[in-house]
């Protein structure tokens, strides 16, 4: 691995070793025993959106690994004053030893790691969200000791979050049947790929086959950072999508439920939801955290 930048350009068996990784920091962070996997390394912090977890998880880590994080609000960066990206990329280059990236365009994430000479790593783009799935994928297995075989359902927006759904569910081994409605479709290139695994990928528009037998159940918010002025016509869409009781006892009884966080409750999903199943969606928020730093610690240390 190079970069982290899609899922796509990863292997299934460079999938298992992130999360086989990332188990491995996580228990010898519970055991007090943080390796000091970065030290002397620094990794630059470029956000170009609001951030609570993928911000506050990486400075953490990288302090926990011994590193520097340096947090640069894209707001602040020449880039906003129109520097273009491959000067920027050079020159974070020169000082950093890796860089997270979130913005809104796919290709500028790719044009840094084009240019910068270090790995570069998405930290959410609207196209691809990998560090979320990645860490679902990890909470998933941590709770059911398998991903291979397991029926996740995902109900809502075919955006970033299906987009990378799509991809790391399907190389893992496992189904997915995706509910999105009309006009919220996944990226026509995912759709693509997702041909590849035959009926192991299916995608409707009604909630309820989603969810029907489900082992796991995905969503995320109906209205994305930058959408806003869309909220009322999504909200319209998008009605009859919500995770809720009923929606929910279609599932298999033991459904787990993963939602990326933040959540708008009683939109995508309902209060009492979240808070039945906030145990696996809080660990779900921790595991950014020891994802992160597997990432790091496989670009940065040859973990
Ligand atoms: N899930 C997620 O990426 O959270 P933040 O937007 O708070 O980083």
């Amino acid at each position: 691995m190079e970069h982290l930048l899609k899922l796509s350009s990863l292997s299934p068996a460079e999938i298992t070793h992130i999360l086989d990784v990332a188990d491995e920091y996580k228990r010898l962070h519970r055991a007090g025993a943080d390796p000091k996997d970065l030290q002397g390394k620094a990794v630059a912090l470029m956000f170009g959106k609001n951030s609570t977890r993928t911000r506050t998880s990486l400075e953490v880590g990288i302090y926990q690994m011994g590193g520097l994080g340096t947090y640069l609000s894209a707001d602040d960066l020449q880039i906003a004053r129109g520097e273009p990206i491959q000067d920027t990329a050079r020159v974070l280059g020169r000082y950093y030893d890796a860089i997270v990236y979130r913005t809104f365009k796919q290709s500028d994430v790719e044009a840094l790691a084009q240019y910068s000479g270090v790995p570069v790593i998405s930290g959410m783009t609207d196209y691809a969200h990998p560090l979320q799935v990645l860490t679902d994928l990890m909470t998933v297995r941590e709770r059911r000791g398998t991903l291979a075989g397991l029926k996740a359902g995902f109900v809502g927006d075919g955006y970033n979050m299906a987009n990378s759904l799509i991809v790391g569910c399907l190389m893992m081994g496992m189904h997915l049947t995706m509910a999105c409605p009309k006009g919220y479709r996944p990226a026509a290139d995912v759709l693509f790929f997702a041909r590849n695994y035959g009926d192991r990928f299916r995608l409707v528009q009604d909630p309820d086959e989603a969810a029907r037998d489900a082992d796991v159940l995905f969503t995320d918010v109906w209205t994305s950072m930058g959408m806003e002025r869309e909220t009322e016509r999504r909200r319209r869409d998008f009605h009859g999508y919500t995770l809720d009781a009923a929606r929910m006892a279609l599932a298999r009884p033991d459904c787990l439920v993963q939602h990326p966080l933040p959540a708008h409750r009683g939109e995508e999903i309902t209060d009492e939801i979240l808070e039945a199943h906030a145990g696996e969606i809080f660990d779900e928020a921790e595991n950014r955290l020891h994802v992160e730093k597997a990432v790091l610690g496989i670009l940065l240390a040859g973990k």
